[in-house]
């Protein structure tokens, strides 16, 4: 049996996306790497390496020797720090990109994930229901990242036949392992907040609406697209998909409904800036009809349970 590996796998969607992958396909089918030292202990339950992905003499390594089937690519800096560290940020979303792309067009690697973001859109983008095909003139260091790996993946796909897959995630919301730097952090940090019974500061304006998921869909979103029959999949840049949208007053007025004294207070930072150059909603009937997709969770779930949780 071929293998699966996970690079970025100690992240966000990384720890949760392999913990998945593993009771789908066996603990020791599922290769966790990442660039640090020790891995949370949730992954100790099968293979870890210790990579950085910018080495490409070790991943190119690692992957020409056949073993691995499928590369889900998820290291990568997120909009806030990136837009801290321009010139590493693009180095490292690129740089890791190509090398994977490249070892799958030499036919080292039968199907590869990337994650794509809502951070593709930009100030010119409709707003409301942002369409699959819309305007993408994203302002952050890290949404040109992404804008022009979805066009790289494309590029790939249909010069080289190379079987790349991508999803557009929304700011993604779990509690099992922690954001790092991007701009809809907050809307876990919150939670960490009302716990505490600690007012929220909150970086983004009380009415800055952005598009959310819940990661338990998100990560059955990714297996249902990489499951899907090659054929079924037409959107070779990166999928939209809707999950639920929400305001910094509207998340705090819900979590109320649980801790009625709860408050969050506004300082906007430079975060704000990047979060309303963003969709407040996407369309995404693209998945829908192509592989299915369907959110599941909503906000009033999400409080719920992030608050059972945390
Ligand atoms: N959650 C990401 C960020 O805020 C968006 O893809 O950077």
């Amino acid at each position: 049996m071929r293998k699966i590996a996970v690079i970025g796998a100690c992240g966000q969607i990384g720890t949760e996306l392999v913990l998945a992958l593993r009771k789908e396909h066996g603990a020791e089918n599922v290769l966790a790497t990442d660039i640090r030292e020790n891995c949370p202990e949730m992954l100790n339950n099968g293979p870890y390496l210790h990579m950085d992905v910018l080495d490409r003499q070790t991943v190119e390594g690692l992957f020409k020797s056949g073993e691995y089937e499928q590369v889900y690519l998820l290291a990568a800096m997120l909009s806030a720090t990136a837009e801290k560290k321009p010139h590493f940020a693009w180095k490292l979303n690129m740089e890791s990109l190509f090398t994977i792309l490249d070892l799958a067009k030499d036919g080292h690697i039968k199907k590869i994930f990337w994650p794509s973001s809502i951070a593709v859109f930009g100030p010119n983008s409709p707003k409301i229901d942002t369409p699959q095909h819309s305007v993408l003139e994203p302002t952050t260091v890290y949404g040109i990242s992404k804008l022009a790996g979805e066009k790289w993946c494309l590029y790939y796909n249909q010069q080289f036949g190379v079987d790349v897959r991508s999803i557009r995630y929304p700011g993604l919301i779990s509690y099992k392992s922690a954001p790092g730097g991007g701009t809809t952090d907050y809307a876990i940090e919150i939670f960490h907040s009302a716990k505490r019974n600690e007012a929220f500061v909150s970086f983004l304006d009380q009415n800055q609406t952005l598009p959310m998921m819940y990661m338990d869909d998100a990560i059955r979103a990714t297996l249902e697209l990489m499951e899907a029959p090659s054929d079924k999949i037409k959107v070779r840049t990166s999928y939209n998909l809707r999950g639920c949208s929400f305001s910094p007053k509207e998340i705090t007025s819900e979590i109320q409904n649980f801790i009625p004294s709860f408050k969050t207070i506004y300082k906007p930072d430079f975060r704000q800036k990047i979060a309303s150059s963003w969709p407040n909603s996407i369309d995404d009937s693209y998945a829908k009809n192509d592989w299915n997709w369907e959110n599941k969770i909503d906000l009033k779930d999400i409080v719920k349970t992030m608050l059972e949780n945390v």
